[in-house]
């Protein structure tokens, strides 16, 4: 196990219990600064943690700009003082009058968010109106995930015309995730996103030609960021959002991502060996995503050839040649395969630093409704 990963008293932490090491989480942030070419070129997601503490490491690393998914997750940044909020997010019913209700709740923040059809950009202008707000409009493209946006082209001219005249939306640039861009060459990555992307500097061109304002290009996440960033675009800004804490799952999948070091884990521990080679363990999927399939949710450190055989809501059952070195109560530390979801499944994190247990930050925008 990597020395880092090491407390030295866990006699008192629960499990199954998240950890979250501080000094990983600062270098991560660091690194990413780095590779997207300064912290004004970055906008990280925050539904990967949604955790105040983690918002102010980024502030500090002179991040003013954030990335989030939920309205919840925006109050949170928000309310951290933060100055400049995407909720990249297309809002339907009546979030749009919460959106509404969110801006006056803080005023020191300039908010924006996703559109991608006109039902949508008229329910926003209606809220926002009524409620004498305004708030910027990114136009979500869909470079060809084919899960939000409209394809780059005359439809997407007329909807950023649209919201352009709308009244309480000013027109607030364009957004394009590229969640599908999962090829694990390097290469025949960077080759999509640059076929990908020839449509969309094509159309942010021709609206600058029409005289509409295109003020920021929102794009990607952790695996293709460190490509978006090669690109000299004013307002471009990289949205990556698991390298803040980074998982199993990019970590084996993508190496060329590279200085990001998993920096949220779990511990748990045994709690049953039903047979000779089995050990049950408190990491049912209530602790740990079943986002990816069963076998693969986790990676557990310093267990040799396991298999896993069976997962329920609090049991993680696991075959091994060793299980016999085992006892109930015996720690094992794992790394998540897809950290976002896992540390939503968590109301609270161990916080390391240097090795010992320092506090405990809240998940707080796991919740859906904070004040608004
Ligand atoms: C719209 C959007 N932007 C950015 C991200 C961050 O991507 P990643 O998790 O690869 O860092 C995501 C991830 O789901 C997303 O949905």
């Amino acid at each position: 196990m990597n020395p880092h990963y090491l407390i030295r008293d866990t006699s008192h932490l629960f499990s199954p219990g998240l950890l979250f090491y501080k000094d990983l989480i600062r270098s991560n942030i660091a690194r990413a600064v780095e590779l997207a070419g300064g912290a004004e070129r970055l906008r990280p997601h925050v539904k990967t943690h949604k955790t105040r503490e983690i918002v102010r490491l980024e502030m500090e690393a002179g991040i003013r700009k954030h990335k989030c998914a939920t309205i919840a997750e925006a109050e949170m940044v928000a309310s951290c003082g933060v100055p400049d909020v995407l909720i990249a997010y297309p809002l339907v019913g009546p979030n749009c009058e919460r959106l509404a209700r969110l801006i006056p709740a803080y005023p020191h923040c300039r908010f924006s968010v996703l559109a991608d059809h006109p039902v949508g950009i008229r329910a926003l202008a209606k809220a926002l109106s009524a409620a004498n707000q305004q708030v910027d409009v990114l136009l979500d493209i869909d470079v060809g995930q084919h899960r939000t946006g409209v394809a780059p082209g005359v439809e997407a001219i007329e909807l950023y015309e649209m919201i352009h005249r709308s009244p309480g939306l000013r027109a607030g640039g364009l957004h394009a995730y590229d969640g599908h861009n999962r090829q694990e060459n390097f290469v025949e990555r960077q080759a999509a996103i640059c076929t990908q992307l020839g449509p969309v500097f094509n159309l942010r061109t021709t609206l600058l030609q029409k005289g509409l304002p295109v003020p920021r290009f929102v794009v990607g996440g952790t695996p293709t960021f460190p490509i978006h960033a090669r690109h000299d675009v004013p307002g471009l800004e990289c949205s990556p959002g698991t390298m803040v804490l980074h998982d199993h799952g990019y970590g084996s999948r993508f190496p060329d991502v590279a200085g990001f070091v998993p920096a949220a884990l779990l511990l748990t521990r045994v709690v049953s060996r039903p047979t000779p080679v089995r050990l049950t363990l408190d990491l049912g999927y209530k602790a740990v995503s079943a986002d990816p399939p069963l076998g693969n949710r986790c990676l557990l450190l310093d267990v040799p050839d396991y298999q896993v055989v069976l997962q329920n809501e609090e049991h993680l059952v696991v075959e091994t040649p060793i299980a016999q070195r085992y006892r109930p109560g015996d720690e094992i530390f794992a790394i998540p395969t897809h950290v976002c979801p896992t540390v939503a499944l968590h109301r609270q994190a161990y916080v390391i630093e240097n090795g010992q247990v320092v506090g405990t930050w809240e998940i707080a925008a796991r919740d859906r409704v904070l004040s608004v």
